[in-house]
């Protein structure tokens, strides 16, 4: 028994800032943000605001889309890094927001892999037979972690959420398989300390220096570069099928210059892949379902196509998922 993604959903917050906006508040220019990254613009979680709200949304979309009621579901896994709670876990709040049963809900915590990573987890568990109906997110906010007078890390990031309804499923649709790798020696390329507080966009305070995000981004460009050609190679190897096979990659949108150069190393066309970033900046874990849903609206996927995720992130956290749609 394998399991298929049988909808999507996605939401962000409402307030979306510009290069020109960001312009106004930090030595930076649009045209320096964009040909270095692919970003115009990034929707940003504004002070009081909820990120669970936000998942909440993305979640009643795609079940809504599936036919199915919060109360339908056997499990909630969420990919994130930004539970404003060290407990309850961001699936519960999200559980509760939803009103489903008592079923498990749990965080996985892989930051931009989050979503590649907990599609995974979710696909593993509905194998081994208790899960039949599960609702994966991936939703961050890490615009509230960065320095926002810290140009080198806060041109990149938005936020938002992205969710599936999963079901198993007998026959040869669904997840073919998954390849999770991390490297915590590499950690220091990319960490934020839990303990900071959230500063928004708005907010007068900033994080310092200490407690928001660090990133040594030269170093991780070139890591993020060869650690997902390598996985995509390795879950398309594992699955048995030919790279030229692959009909759409949905990657984690972290910069157009990673993803293009992935796809030059893999030797695939540019018209293989979906990207959004010009529109959302990195979403961290909410990048590659956002990306997912934004393909299946814009009729880019079809019935039996071989669509493949990927995503590397803080961790440092890489993976793949291949899907027979
Ligand atoms: N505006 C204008 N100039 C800037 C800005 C800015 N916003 N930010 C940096 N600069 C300057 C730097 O100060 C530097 O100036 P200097 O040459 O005078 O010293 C110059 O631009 C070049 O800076 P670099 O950091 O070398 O620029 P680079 O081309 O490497 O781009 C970037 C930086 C976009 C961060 C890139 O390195 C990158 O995308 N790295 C990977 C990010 C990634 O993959 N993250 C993983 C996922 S994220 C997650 O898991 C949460």
């Amino acid at each position: 028994m394998g399991s298929r993604i049988l909808s999507t959903g996605r939401a962000v917050p409402r307030t979306c800032v510009s290069n020109r906006d960001l312009e106004m508040r930090l030595d930076t220019s649009h045209e320096w943000i964009c040909s270095r990254t692919g970003i115009t613009q990034r929707y940003v979680l504004r002070s009081g605001e909820s990120l669970v709200e936000i998942a909440a949304e993305a979640s009643r979309q795609a079940l809504q889309r599936a036919g199915l009621r919060a109360k339908d579901l056997d499990a909630i896994v969420a990919g994130t890094v930004s539970s404003e709670y060290a407990f309850p876990s961001f699936a519960c709040q999200l559980q509760r927001a939803l009103g489903a049963s008592l079923i498990p809900a749990l965080d996985v915590a892989a930051a931009c892999a989050g979503f590649v990573y907990a599609l995974a987890m979710a696909d593993g568990m509905m194998r081994s037979g208790d899960w039949k109906r599960v609702l994966v997110v991936g939703a961050d906010a890490l615009s509230t972690m960065v320095n926002w007078r810290d140009r080198s890390t806060a041109v990149l990031f938005g936020d938002g959420a992205g969710a599936v309804v999963m079901v198993s499923e007998p026959g040869p649709k669904g997840v073919l398989k998954s390849v999770l790798r991390s490297a915590g020696e590499l950690w220091e390329l990319l960490s934020v300390r839990a303990t900071g507080p959230r500063c928004a966009f708005d907010d007068e305070a900033v994080r310092d220096a200490e407690d928001a995000i660090r990133m040594r981004g030269p170093e991780l460009f070139k890591i993020a570069v060869k650690s997902v050609e390598e996985v995509t190679r390795e879950v398309a190897s594992g699955a048995g099928v030919d790279l030229s096979e692959i009909s759409l990659i949905v990657p984690h949108q972290a910069n157009l210059r990673i993803i293009n150069a992935v796809m030059e190393r893999l030797g695939l066309d540019s018209s293989k892949v979906f990207t959004n970033i010009d529109r959302y900046g990195n979403t961290s874990a909410a990048s590659v379902p956002i990306a997912l849903d934004e393909a299946i609206e814009a009729n880019r996927i079809h019935d039996n196509d071989i669509v493949l995720l990927n995503a590397c992130g803080g961790g440092l956290t890489w993976g793949a998922n291949i899907i027979r749609w």
